[in-house]
């Protein structure tokens, strides 16, 4: 697998990494411990080095599975994790307020470094901007941190150019995480010339649309109710359905390659700036084979030209996020 290098303090990556979220949370019923610590030994054996997980993942579920799962590759391999989200008393609990205070964020990087089982957490993201909290208030204290020895390098997700500026100005910033694929092109003009021009790595999650992308996923699909796609408007049966135009483009792109449509999503990502490391996510080995095998599929610049050409003509329908979570994001 060749590697990638995310922002300026020279963190590299292989350039495809796994999201490990699904296998505890967001796409149904966590799933089987001894199975997904397989799969991640099977994912550092084929020559993935970058692994992203959450505090909100589970909670805690998905940071002790990963933490676990790759002690026995401490120091090879880089482990992303977030912190931001806390659990709301006035809705039962759920983790949906934010907490971005400095005293919360060094209270979680102590139980992140537990849960981990490392000395210093590589990536220390903010999950999302909290208004409550000036953003360069947010990077003084993971400088601090990373003064301290307990963190390497600092990323924000889902902020806006205008909050990177800030908080690359007190800390620089080594990621950007943010959903980026065919599905939703928003950051190339909201967030990728600050971040190109600030020497700030792109980490594109949900790079294969949370599934849709691969072709695997129509109107007839169900998803359990704990699947957090059946509260997305843009997977509402009737918007998968009116959706299915683009993965056509992406089928047809992939059949011409002789690839697969989920190579496809992937592969025009890396093909778009040497800074991007996208983190597919999947239970599954076969998928997981795959979708490394996208680090091997080039696109030159006129198939991207033509696949961008195609793929801007169909209309997506629906939004990518319920109301709720919308307006967390970009601030
Ligand atoms: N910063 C944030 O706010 C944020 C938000 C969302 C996600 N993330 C991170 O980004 C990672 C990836 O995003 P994501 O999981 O939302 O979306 P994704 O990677 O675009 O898609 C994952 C979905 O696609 C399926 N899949 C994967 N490879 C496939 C293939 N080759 N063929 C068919 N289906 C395939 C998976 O199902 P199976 O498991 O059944 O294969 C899963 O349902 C997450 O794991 C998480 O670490 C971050």
């Amino acid at each position: 697998m060749q590697k990638r290098t995310l922002g300026s303090g020279g963190l590299e990556v292989s350039a495809i990494g796994f999201g490990c979220m699904g296998m505890s949370w967001s796409y149904g019923p966590p799933k089987d411990k001894q199975a997904m610590t397989t799969l991640l030994h099977q994912a550092v054996e084929r020559g993935v080095t970058f692994f992203d997980t959450a505090e909100v993942y589970g909670p805690f579920l998905n940071e002790e599975l990963v933490g676990e799962g790759l002690s026995p590759f401490r120091g090879q391999v880089v482990i992303a994790t977030k912190f931001g989200w806390k659990a709301n008393p006035a809705d039962g609990g759920k983790w949906n307020a934010l907490d971005s205070r400095p005293e919360h964020i060094k209270q979680v990087a102590e139980a992140s470094l537990k849960r981990l089982q490392v000395d210093a957490i590589d990536l220390f993201y903010q999950h999302r901007v909290d208004l409550e909290v000036p953003i360069e208030d947010v990077a003084g204290a993971v400088k601090e941190l990373i003064q301290e020895g307990k963190v390497k390098h600092f990323g924000l997700s889902e902020a806006s150019a205008q909050t990177i500026r800030r908080a690359h100005a007190v800390q620089p910033v080594a990621a950007l995480q943010s959903e980026y694929s065919l599905f939703w092109r928003e950051p190339e003009a909201t967030v990728m010339p600050a971040i190109e021009e600030l020497g700030i790595g792109f980490v594109p999650f949900s790079p294969l649309g949370k599934g849709f992308l691969t072709g695997k996923i129509d109107e007839k699909t169900s998803f359990d109710s704990t699947d957090f796609r059946s509260s997305v408007p843009r997977f509402s049966p009737e918007n998968r359905k009116a959706n299915q135009a683009l993965v056509q483009v992406v089928t047809s792109f992939a059949e011409r390659k002789k690839v697969t449509p989920a190579q496809i999503a992937l592969a025009w990502l890396l093909a778009k700036k040497s800074w991007i490391v996208p983190i597919p996510g999947t239970t599954k080995l076969a998928r997981l084979e795959e979708n490394l095998g996208a680090a091997d599929v080039e696109l030159t610049s006129e198939e991207v030209r033509a696949l961008e050409e195609a793929s801007s003509m169909v209309e997506i329908h629906g939004a990518r996020y319920p109301k709720s979570h919308q307006q967390l994001v970009g601030r």
